[in-house]
């Protein structure tokens, strides 16, 4: 039975975990200490020795991403973190900066001294207010403590971190879209290559890393890279934040090895809501196939998931039972990448647009089966053709839930409207 391994979690039941005196109590920013005791160099080592993988979705190794930064440029290299969660049901760096944002602080300040930039910004997505004071409030201790700041702790290092605030789009999340927006441009994707590594901010060499990538980093330094990597599975090492949502009896964040499964979080957030079974669930968030109650021992790590014909993504696990109806749940999500869709490439912008009125009409029961041919094609022209992730994420519910529900879509047609009664599921507002 796998066990969860509290690390970035630990403190969240302390009352004052948010506050500097609170994270120091708990052993913050020793790290920092050993850090400054190490070269640059050994700490992106480090990272790569540990297998840290990006954990904002794409899990990219986070050491290599770091060793393409060019060793010299004629323009100042940028630490940016990826603060713009946004994907659906995604619900773990808001509460890891809102219960221990000092942990991400202390990992910026190590991760830039490690990849040698004296300028780190936090994009922080704009509705949430309550995350912005507080990584705000955070980061002016660490000023005031001489944690940020010139020579910080005698180092002869200096470094400036801002908390920087988008304004509501799910696009700016994707790593070029952010740096469009920080630079004061509307946010749109841009070509890629050169990757932002080579050409990010202001055309400087940008490390961009989510939010619990970063945070992870102090934990690497003070307790070494066999430490990380001794946990989760041969090639999706150490511990992530699971966050379980929907018709789950205690909802949540679960910090656990990569590879558990979703029938062990289960097992500890007290099942499926009393009286009702497992339907359907995401392992990543929307834009991931979605999985039934035939995937619940699918160890939840990069390629397991990927072997079962999914994604990893966000970990964000959408639980639901028996009551949803699963072409409801589809619509919803593509209304959002709708929404969403920045506009700029045609499959996506069109293939949205027109998923969003097929979705309903089908919804409504007013359609024939033909149709689910037609929303497949259209996924074909959307999927590889699209110039980001977006597109490419819009297609996943559609596709997989018409492979594993078909029956379900034709009973709207059979009925001439949806078989379900939205009173009896907790899920639609
Ligand atoms: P990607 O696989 O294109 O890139 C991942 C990272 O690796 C990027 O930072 C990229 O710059 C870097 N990279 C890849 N190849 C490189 C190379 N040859 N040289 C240098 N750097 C390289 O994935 P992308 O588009 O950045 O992210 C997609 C993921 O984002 C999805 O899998 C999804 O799970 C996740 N996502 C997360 C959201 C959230 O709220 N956390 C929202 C929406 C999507
Ligand atoms: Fe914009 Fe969608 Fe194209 Fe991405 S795929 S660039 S979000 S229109």
């Amino acid at each position: 039975m796998t066990t969860l391994t509290p690390v970035l979690t630990k403190n969240w039941d302390q009352a004052d975990s948010f506050t500097l005196e609170g994270y120091e109590r708990e052993g913050g920013y020793k790290a920092l200490r050993t850090a400054f005791g190490m070269e640059p160099d050994a700490i992106v080592q480090a990272v790569k020795d540990s297998g840290l993988r990006g954990r904002g979705g794409a899990g990219f190794p986070t050491g290599m991403k770091w060793g393409f930064l060019p060793p010299t440029s004629p323009n100042p290299r940028y630490l940016v973190v990826n603060a713009d969660e946004s994907e659906p049901g995604t619900c773990k760096d808001i509460p890891l900066m809102m219960a221990n944002p000092h942990v991400l602080v202390e990992g910026v300040i190590i991760s830039s001294y490690a990849i040698r930039s004296s300028q780190a910004f936090i994009y922080v997505r704009g509705e949430v207010l309550h995350v912005i004071r507080r990584l705000q409030a955070a980061v002016a201790e660490a000023y005031e403590k001489g944690y940020i700041g010139k020579d910080i702790l005698g180092s002869g290092y200096d470094l400036d971190v801002v908390v920087h605030t988008g304004a509501g789009a799910y696009i700016c999340g994707e790593e070029t879209a952010l740096l469009d927006s920080l630079e004061g441009f509307r946010g749109q994707p841009r070509l890629k290559p050169p990757f932002p590594a080579v050409a990010g901010l202001y055309g400087g060499p940008t490390v961009i890393n989510n939010v619990e990538s970063i945070a992870s980093v102090p934990s690497i330094v003070e307790n070494g890279a066999d430490w990380f990597a001794s946990m989760g599975t041969e090639k999706s090492q150490g511990f992530g934040i699971f966050s379980l949502s929907g018709h789950v009896t205690r909802p949540g964040q679960y910090e656990a090895p990569l590879g558990i499964t979703l029938r062990e979080l289960l097992d500890m957030a007290g099942g499926v809501r009393e009286g009702h079974q497992l339907k359907f669930w995401t392992p990543g968030g929307s834009s991931t196939p979605i999985f039934t109650d035939q995937h619940l021992d699918v160890p939840l790590d990069f390629e397991s998931v990927g072997a079962a014909g999914s994604m990893l993504g966000t970990r964000a696990l959408q639980i639901f039972d028996e009551t949803t109806c699963v072409v409801r749940a589809v619509l919803r999500w593509s209304e959002f990448y709708a929404h969403e869709s920045c506009g700029k490439c045609t499959p996506c912008r069109e293939g949205t647009y027109w998923y969003k009125q097929m979705l309903k009409r089908l919804e409504a029961g007013d359609g024939k089966e033909e149709d689910l041919e037609t929303l497949l094609d259209l996924s074909d022209n959307i999927l590889g053709r699209s110039f980001c992730a977006l597109g490419d994420g819009a297609t996943s519910p559609v596709v997989s839930s018409i492979k594993l529900f078909r029956d379900e879509y034709l009973k709207h047609f059979e009925q001439g409207g949806c078989p379900f009664d939205p009173a009896k599921s907790t899920l639609w507002g």
